[in-house]
């Protein structure tokens, strides 16, 4: 390679020591690795490393045969700011410069430049030395961490974006869940205000028919008992027929009478009214095994707390209905009674000894006997339970809380 520094005359003389130190420089220079350039004070290049070759595509005869060639190799975009660098770096100093070099091929390589400044030994300025070093694959690496850091942000942002839209759409769920939640749990506390009221009056009007059929009928029945009996004295004592006849018909109205006592009973048992709970679900208990021919043991506390009249009716309703079940259905030979209460509640437990039935048939929502048990203890905030014991029979469970429990209205 051949340079002006190289072909200058080069007398041994103290003038020539820059020259000399130039000439030591650039056999250094032509073998490191980075490009060296040595740029007059002028800004023209006055030596040019071999490495020019490698890093700008561009031989160092070109470079020196160039005197803009920062401006053929620099990129466009970069140019301005390189040119600004480089007359910052004559006026004050040398700053450190990144910046990218297009090769003859379009390929783009990044470069960084050290600046020193050159002098002579009087101190003149000589011009810029500058160190230019390929950190392409340094760049790239910073860009492409940079890119991954930009979509890293970009996802987490995005998947934020999604959680909260996720978030705020379960929301929306839950608000209309508990909506439709709500009024479901009105028409369910409707239909139950409505069913009460419906066996309510059904209560009321079994009540009227019962007393209208015990008085009425069976006042009447008993007049016609005693005017038999009138009847029966005055006839002659010789007419047997008659006499037959009349006790006859004086059978008849008795047992007439008993049927009207035991369906005025049915209808709406006095003894709930008079006697109280425990007492009634005994009588109720021996009408039963009188008629069915089912042992019933009953097994009642003494003392009771005081029970009000809806609740003593509810509970007697359950006892009626879980006895005509075991009439019907069980097959039993012998069922247990047992009435008990606490403070807080009553417990009614209907036992029998029959066939049983699968779970399904006492859970079926079309099994109205039990449904009307259970209504009838939730409408007091209690329960009904009904299942096969251990033992085969059918328990039924009726739990009734006194006076603290929840009552609809
Ligand atoms: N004590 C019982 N023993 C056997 N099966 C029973 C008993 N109680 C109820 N079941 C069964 O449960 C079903 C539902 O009873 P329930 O609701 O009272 O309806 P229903 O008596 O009108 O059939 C009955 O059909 C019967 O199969
Ligand atoms: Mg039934």
């Amino acid at each position: 390679m051949s340079t002006d520094l190289t072909t200058a005359d080069g007398g041994d003389t103290d003038a020539n020591a820059p020259f000399r130190a130039m000439v030591m420089y650039r056999t250094v220079a032509d073998f490191t690795y980075d490009w060296e350039v040595w740029l007059g004070p002028d800004g023209r290049p006055r030596y040019v490393s071999p490495s020019c070759a490698r890093i700008t595509g561009r031989s160092p005869e070109e470079a020196l045969a160039d005197p803009d060639f920062f401006a053929t190799v620099v990129h466009p975009q970069d140019y301005p700011a390189w040119r600004a660098g480089m007359d910052q770096a004559r006026e004050e100093g040398a700053p450190s410069m990144d910046f990218r070099i297009v090769r003859p091929d379009g390929s783009v390589v990044w470069a960084a430049q050290e600046t020193t400044r050159v002098s002579g030994p009087e101190g003149e300025p000589m011009g810029l030395r500058l160190s230019l070093r390929d950190v392409t694959d340094r760049v790239a690496a910073q860009t492409a961490l940079r890119e991954a850091n930009e979509r890293l942000e970009e996802r987490v942002a995005a998947r934020t974006a999604e959680l909260v839209q996720a978030n705020a759409d379960l929301r929306r769920e839950i608000k209309r869940g508990e909506t439709a939640r709500k009024s479901l749990e009105q028409s369910r506390q409707r239909i139950r205000n409505l069913s009460a009221h419906l066996r309510d009056s059904v209560e009321k009007e079994r009540r009227r028919i019962s007393r209208e059929i015990h008085d009425e009928l069976g006042q009447t029945l008993t007049a016609l008992g005693m005017g038999l009996a009138r009847l029966e004295k005055r006839l002659p004592p010789d007419d047997a027929t008659a006499r037959e006849r009349v006790a006859d018909i004086a059978a008849l109205a008795d047992s007439a009478l008993s049927t009207v006592r035991r369906i005025a009973r049915e209808l709406r048992p006095a003894i709930l009214d008079d006697l109280g709970l425990g007492e009634a679900i005994s009588a109720h208990a021996r009408t039963f095994a009188a008629s069915s021919g089912i042992a019933v043991t009953v097994d009642a506390a003494k003392a009771m707390p005081g029970i009000d009249p809806e609740r003593a009716t509810a509970l007697f309703r359950v006892l009626q209905e879980a006895l005509t079940n075991v009439a019907r259905h069980a097959g039993a030979t012998h069922v247990r009674v047992k009435l008990s209460a606490t403070k807080r509640e009553m417990r009614l437990v209907v036992a029998d000894d029959g066939r049983g039935a699968p779970q399904k048939a006492l859970d079926d929502p079309t099994a109205y006997g039990i449904l009307g048990m259970r209504e009838r203890m939730r409408f007091f905030g209690g329960d009904v339970d009904a299942r096969q014991a251990k033992t085969g029979g059918i328990t039924v469970t009726a739990v009734l809380p006194l006076a603290h429990g929840r009552k609809a209205s």
